[in-house]
């Protein structure tokens, strides 16, 4: 399904671009199907990986899987999301006709499920940008949407800061709403 729009996707950046998409932290390749995420800056990553083991363990499973800390705290081993595009560039490449309207619809659809079920597990993203989603195929050929990034994520608040920010950016690139 909508093979061209995955081709457009797929090609229209390489994946050393995408890992430097981060603020704060770099993206290294680390193994087959391994990546790494170091700080930048002195800054402990404990939290962050405590928040995606607890996340893994209440059953969600529509991030990467966490896979250890260094023992310095400055490093997260963990699932790479093979091929995951950023929704940021999906939706510029949507505003530029490479990616159908109905593509789209597909895609939010797949998101408005993967946040529900987040939020279900009382977790706030807290940092809930179009870099911090990325789009691809599983491995049974099916869209499929994750979310990464866990830095600002906490449980039991109020989970409309991250309904509005995703907002803002869905209007901006005339993305019909989430329900
Ligand atoms: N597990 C992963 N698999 C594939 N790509 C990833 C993965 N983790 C991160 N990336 C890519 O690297 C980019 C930067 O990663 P991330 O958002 O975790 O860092 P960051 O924004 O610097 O973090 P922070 O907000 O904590 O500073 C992402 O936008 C994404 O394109
Ligand atoms: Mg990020």
């Amino acid at each position: 399904m909508f093979q061209k729009e995955y081709i457009n996707l797929v090609f229209n950046s390489s994946k050393q671009e995408r890992f430097n998409l981060g603020g704060c932290a770099y993206i290294y390749p680390y193994l087959p199907g391994k990546v790494r995420k170091v700080t930048k800056i002195e800054f402990d990553l404990k939290f962050e990986y405590e928040t995606m083991v607890a996340l893994w363990r209440k059953g969600f499973h529509s991030m990467p899987k966490p896979l250890g800390i260094s023992k310095d705290k400055n490093s997260i081993l963990m699932e790479e999301i093979q091929d995951g595009v950023p929704l940021q560039e999906f939706l510029s490449l949507y505003q530029r006709g490479q990616i159908s309207e109905a593509c789209t619809t597909h895609i939010i659809e797949l998101l408005q499920k993967v946040l529900s079920e987040f939020w279900s597990k009382e977790a706030v993203h807290g940092d809930l940008h179009a870099n911090n989603i990325l789009i691809g195929k599983d491995i049974q050929g099916a869209w499929k949407v994750w979310i990464i990034d866990f830095g600002a994520t906490f449980f039991g608040g109020d989970y409309q800061i991250d309904r509005s920010r995703l907002q803002i950016f869905l209007e901006h690139y005339g993305v019909s709403a989430l329900s």
